[in-house]
């Protein structure tokens, strides 16, 4: 494609949002497409010189997956950059005649939010919205305040945003027919920024997130080197269900650049129970090297001297030797409700649970003596960010002699004995952290943790696993950190 030379003046620029997209993250973003219908209605708003189109266009000549037609709607209100467009959409007649596509576009000089709003409104009496397979964008950005024209015609149709990028990816997401794709590249703020809540909302309960991708470097995926937004790039399908798991990809931006990539579990992107709908976006390249250095684990729980056993405890069996709350002749019996964050909170007098279970000849058998424990949950919810979960059972802070675990849980454990404490936190840290935990998913598929599962994954030898928890100042560290110290001693070995 021959790039076309736009002189627009700084302000001018900045009044229409106009950074143009660098080829190369042209391209990557045409790459992430999913499967085609075989005639594809494309949108490009806010279209610039048309480089987002060339680059689907190539895309669609390249792979040859069975894409026909291409009808273009495209969209850009200034007016000194309609010759370049015109001048690509031609170049992309051609170079489609050559790979047996049929190419029709239609340039819009228009406001596409006031056109749009206004359509999808029902505001043009007889003229129906349109609707896309696929769309993609760099929107323009700037701010627009609350009694603005774009703001105004954006409430018309439910959208209260204070965005032009928002307002147009808003837009797009109406538009597109169930199943239609978008990859648009915006700036990152709507992930977080507590103005683009709505916005947030309105995209995850319209929009299947697939991708996600990120750029090391803030300058890179643009031409003009004063943008220091940082950018996103992302693959959403019209749809009401978000995928168990989603990519998150990260490059330097540069032209033929490393792709790192990396499978989330979705909650984790986006928390469930969070009622700010927080876009979590995790560093990939650490995580990369992380999964790599797990795959090279060769020790066993067994060579540890560690062993992980069901809790012994079956309640139904033994409802007699049970009690609410603590009383004399009894000792602390633990349940997962009982996890609190890294630690157990007992007793829990609030939950349904029982807190106790008598110490007798009947029930001896069933315990355990006191000591450092290593507990994981069983079973958890679809829903639940980890599928595995583990807490550390401290004598120190539920003080008695013996103990009970219930059956819902793990115990790690030696020779039915409480363990060396740094190894212990050490543990904690390696199987809370989100390389093994994805791994785990990977290969067990179902919401189970069982002891059996536990004692086939492969471990970091004794050192590593008890530099881990010397390094653990706390139980009460992030994610963040957790997965960070993890991955600085699986690299260190
Ligand atoms: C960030 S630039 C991206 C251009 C092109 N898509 C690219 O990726 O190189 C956004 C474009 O939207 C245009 N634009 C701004 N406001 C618009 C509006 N309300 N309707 C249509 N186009 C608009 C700008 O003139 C600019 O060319």
């Amino acid at each position: 494609m021959k790039i076309a030379v736009i002189e627009n003046s700084r302000s001018r620029q900045e009044e229409l949002g106009q950074f143009l997209t660098a080829p190369p993250v042209a391209d990557f973003m045409a790459s992430m497409f999913g499967p085609l219908p075989r005639t594809v209605r494309l949108l490009d708003a806010g279209a610039g010189a048309g480089s987002l189109t060339s680059a689907f266009v190539s895309r669609c000549c390249e792979k040859r997956d069975g894409v026909r037609a291409i009808e273009t709607t495209l969209y850009e209100l200034d007016g000194e950059i309609l010759d370049a467009l015109a001048e690509t959409m031609r170049e992309c007649v051609h170079r489609c005649a050559d790979a047996g596509i049929r190419f029709t576009f239609t340039i819009h000089s228009a406001d596409f939010i006031r056109e749009m709003s206004a359509r999808i409104a029902g505001d043009l009496f007889g003229t129906h919205p349109p609707v896309f397979d696929v769309a993609i964008a760099n929107p323009p950005y700037r701010k627009i305040s609350t009694d603005s024209a774009e703001r105004r015609a954006l409430r018309s149709v439910g959208v209260e945003t204070s965005n032009l990028y928002t307002g147009f990816i808003a837009l797009i997401q109406r538009l597109l027919v169930p199943g239609g794709q978008l990859v648009g590249i915006t700036p990152r703020s709507f992930c977080n920024g507590p103005y683009f809540r709505p916005f947030r909302e309105d995209f995850l309960s319209q929009l299947e997130l697939r991708r996600l991708h990120v750029f090391d470097s803030r300058q890179a995926a643009f031409r003009d080197d004063s943008v220091l937004q940082e950018n996103i790039i992302f693959h959403a399908v019209k749809g009401r269900n978000q995928p168990d798991e989603l990519i998150i990809s990260s490059s330097s931006g540069e032209h033929g650049g490393d792709v790192t990539e990396a499978t989330f579990p979705f909650a984790e992107i986006v928390h469930p129970r969070d009622p700010e709908k927080f876009i979590h976006i995790p560093s990939t390249a650490s995580h990369a090297t992380a999964k790599e250095a797990l795959s090279e684990l060769r020790h066993s729980l067994a060579s540890l001297g560690v062993t992980v056993s069901t809790g012994r405890v079956v309640d139904f069996r033994l409802k007699d030797a049970l009690r609410k709350e603590p009383e004399r002749g009894t000792v602390p019996l633990l349940y997962p409700c009982h996890f609190n964050g890294g630690t157990v909170h007992w007793p829990k007098l609030e939950a349904r649970k029982p807190n106790a279970i008598l110490d007798n000849d009947e029930t001896r058998p069933w315990l355990v003596p006191s000591g450092v424990y290593l507990l994981t949950k069983r079973f958890t919810s679809k829903e639940e960010r980890r599928r595995l979960v583990a807490c550390l059972f401290d004598p120190d802070e539920v003080k008695a002699e013996w103990v009970g675990f219930e059956n819902h849980l793990n115990y790690f454990h030696a020779s039915g004995h409480g363990l060396e404490r740094t190894l212990a936190v050490g543990l904690y840290a390696f199987l809370n952290s989100t390389v093994v935990d994805q791994y785990f998913r990977r290969f067990s598929g179902h919401t189970q943790v069982n002891a059996t599962d536990l004692r086939t994954l492969a471990y970091p030898d004794r050192e590593t696993l008890q530099a881990m928890g010397r390094d653990m100042k706390s139980l009460d560290l992030s994610q963040d950190e957790i997965d960070q110290l993890v991955t600085k001693h699986l690299n260190a070995r």
